[in-house]
């Protein structure tokens, strides 16, 4: 007999992370990376490991101290309210190990990143999705309210990339105090209030915030989130956390990373101003696009599954999500200008061809 898993987890649909490549030459354009390596200091700080009190014999700081107190500074927040992850996922996960029970529910936007359904799922409790307007990506009046444990809205929200503004945060934050709301700004580096939510998540005791290295600050192989929170909520997600999370190399690189924040900022303005030019680009070409606030855009028309078949050939990876909501249309994540300009390239031979 094999051995039987957890009832959720025989039943449960596993998370499909975007593609990776194998072999060289792909332009990887399918799971919103920064298309810029992090800064030389990163590099620096990684080749002092393993001289005098790096060495990894010893256990990192379960706290990753050094890297929230920079990171609080930076943010202008508590560093003791604030819990470093193994990325935004580990911390997305422990908001369910500390307080999804099962039998909750899960509120969500439609679509939204997947993820949090999964880990719904995982947790026995069920999701219910609430359709963002199809005319102008407006979250249903329904939704502020919406019954359930806890609320995740990514803000801004993929694949669309659509931002909210503070006021509509807040009125999702104050409509059920006992519910847990989670702004999940993976890509807040790329809009223009950086600052997002984080007053609320001061403001509000059912208020978290999430955070990641993966997308404004050129770390995704170091794996780095955070969560900012309330001494309440904190006590919780402490208890979960594993001792040692955050590996010594992450903390460091990620450390390292915000001394350049500067020149970090200078890239992000460089894919903003990126992805104007190729909306407009893909305007002439027929296709239509929600206003993305994201290192991305979402683009809708011409046979979106034929497409990304035709570009993966040419080596050029985005994303095709087989739902009915979005499966006629393609996530493109903004790269650098050149890898851009071959993206166009072989988009137009795609399209001659089809
Ligand atoms: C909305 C959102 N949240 C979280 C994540 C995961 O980020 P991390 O790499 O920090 O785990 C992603 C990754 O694409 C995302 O799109």
């Amino acid at each position: 007999m094999p051995v039987c898993p957890n009832k959720y987890v025989s039943s449960l649909v596993a998370y499909v992370p975007g593609e990776q490549p194998r072999g060289s030459g792909f332009i990887k354009l399918n799971t919103n990376e920064n298309p810029y390596p992090p800064s030389p200091s990163v590099t620096k700080a990684l080749s002092e490991i393993g001289k005098d009190g790096m060495h990894l014999n010893k256990y990192p700081d379960p706290w990753a101290n050094e890297l929230r107190k920079k990171y609080a500074e930076i943010i202008n927040f508590s560093d003791t309210s604030i819990i470093v992850g193994n990325g935004s996922d580990e911390i997305l996960r422990m908001i369910f190990e500390a307080f999804a029970t099962e039998g909750d529910t899960l509120v969500v936007a439609d679509p939204t990143y997947v993820l949090y359904e999964t880990l719904a799922s995982m947790f026995g409790c069920k999701t219910v999705r609430y359709p963002l307007s199809t005319e102008d990506f407006t979250l249903p009046e329904a939704f502020y309210g919406a019954e359930g444990k806890i609320l995740i809205l990514p803000n801004p929200n993929p694949p669309y990339g659509i931002c909210y503004g503070l006021e509509t945060l807040e009125r999702i934050a104050a409509a059920k105090p006992e519910r847990l709301v989670v702004f999940d700004e993976a890509y807040i580096d790329f809009t223009e209030n950086p600052r997002g939510a984080l007053d609320l998540a001061l403001r509000y005791d059912n208020v978290m915030v999430t955070r990641t290295f993966s997308k404004g600050w050129s770390l995704a192989g170091g794996r780095i989130g955070f969560a900012c929170m309330n001494p309440a909520l904190f006590e919780s997600m402490a208890k979960v956390k594993d001792s040692y999370n955050v590996n010594k190399m992450s903390q460091v690189a990620a450390s390292a990373a915000l001394d350049s924040a500067e020149a970090q900022r200078e890239n992000n303005g460089r894919i903003v101003a990126l992805r104007s030019e190729i909306a407009e680009q893909l305007r002439k070409r027929g296709f239509t696009m929600p206003p993305s606030n994201g290192n991305f855009v979402f683009a809708r028309g011409n046979n979106a599954p034929e497409l990304y078949r035709q570009l993966k050939e040419h080596k050029v990876l985005v994303r095709w999500f087989d739902t009915p909501l979005l499966r006629d249309g393609l996530r493109i994540t903004i790269g650098t200008t050149e890898e851009m300009r071959v993206f166009l390239e072989k988009l137009d031979l795609c399209l001659a061809s089809m």
